[in-house]
């Protein structure tokens, strides 16, 4: 199989190692590598294939597009595009999926290819998968979870060694956890487009994150954290969503979560997503959230879904928007 890289950062390195290192296994070829700035990486692997134009990507005849350039322009020209030429996507890309996901789920369909996106959501954790295929018996009426590796990897810090704030966002940067802009991280955007991936999912109604109530960790100081300590608490980025006669409600924002609670005992760049199923009952998915080899590896996982011709969509995401109540509780659970 063929395949195009859009992008040479962190994830993008993540999946070159493991497709290099499964060779034997599956036959994958990077046909080109998409980068800014060719001179840049001429040290780095597959050297000969990077490109700074998009027209030698798409003029490979690739049969899958791996779009790990992040932000929403060009990447979503570049899919709708990829698209409409009959080539499946993969994507990490959780802002363009929270704006255009319906639109690009669409344009697959028409064209018989598909778009997947299990690395936009909790990091290397197979989440999205499950949630569509193994959980599909299951109403899901709520969703607990940690879904960023960069805050929760500051807020660890923080606890466990008396960092400052600013310190622990210096670490979780050159780990290669925060995205390019840590905005996005610690205001808690990225775990509310993460919420909206898995409500869709899960719910089976379009959500929109901005719907979500959020609040990010930005005014959190050691003296929060002193006090959380002394109530046999931690503080995490907790998100949570419902669903009750059809209302959908949620929120991300900073919580007081009890030591005994199974979500205090996730640190560092770790996720957890508890998704509660009617038959199921609670299940929990836990893992590295964030940083290169945990991401490339989720992506690798959907470029073998294609390799082996499971190319379904996931309908939800076409689905009119549904109105979100945004709702704030005090609880220390
Ligand atoms: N910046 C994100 C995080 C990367 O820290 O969780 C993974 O989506």
């Amino acid at each position: 199989m063929k395949i195009g890289i859009l992008g040479y950062g962190t994830v993008a390195s993540g999946l070159v190692d493991i497709i290099d290192n499964n060779k034997d296994k599956r036959d994958i070829s990077i046909e080109g590598i998409l980068v800014r700035d060719v001179s840049k990486h001429a040290h780095r692997k597959h050297a000969e294939v990077l490109t700074s134009d998009i027209e030698d990507i798409f003029n490979k005849d690739v049969d899958v597009i791996v779009e790990l350039l992040g932000g929403l322009h060009p990447s979503y020209e570049y899919l709708k595009r990829a698209l409409e030429n009959k080539i499946n996507v993969v994507t990490a890309n959780k802002d363009m999926l929270a704006e255009f996901g319906g639109e690009l789920v669409s344009i697959a369909k028409e064209n018989g290819v598909c778009i997947k996106f299990e690395a936009s959501v909790g990091g290397g954790i197979p989440v999205l998968k499950p949630l569509i295929e193994s959980l599909e018996g299951n109403e899901i009426d709520s969703i607990s979870a940690i879904l960023n590796g960069t805050t929760n990897f500051i807020l660890s810090k923080m606890y466990d060694e008396n960092l400052s704030y600013d310190e622990a966002l210096k670490q979780a940067q050159e780990l290669g956890f925060a995205e390019a802009n840590p905005e996005s991280d610690v205001m808690g955007y990225d775990a509310g487009r993460k919420l909206s991936i898995l409500s869709t999912l899960s719910f089976k109604k379009r959500i929109y994150w901005k719907d979500f109530y959020l609040e990010g960790i930005n005014n959190i100081e050691p003296k929060d954290i002193e006090y959380a300590k002394q109530l046999g608490c931690k503080i995490k980025l907790v998100g949570r969503s419902k669903i009750n006669n059809g209302k959908v409600n949620g929120y991300v924002r900073p919580v007081l979560v009890g030591n005994d609670d199974i979500i205090s005992k996730i640190d560092n760049e770790f996720n957890i997503i508890v998704v509660n199923g009617d038959f199921l009952g609670e299940v929990s998915f836990v893992g590295k959230g964030a940083g290169k080899d945990a991401t490339g590896s989720a992506v690798y996982a959907d470029v073998l879904d294609i390799y082996d011709h499971r190319l379904n969509n996931v309908d939800a995401f076409i689905k009119e928007k549904v109105d979100v109540d945004k709702v704030v509780s005090h609880e220390c659970k």
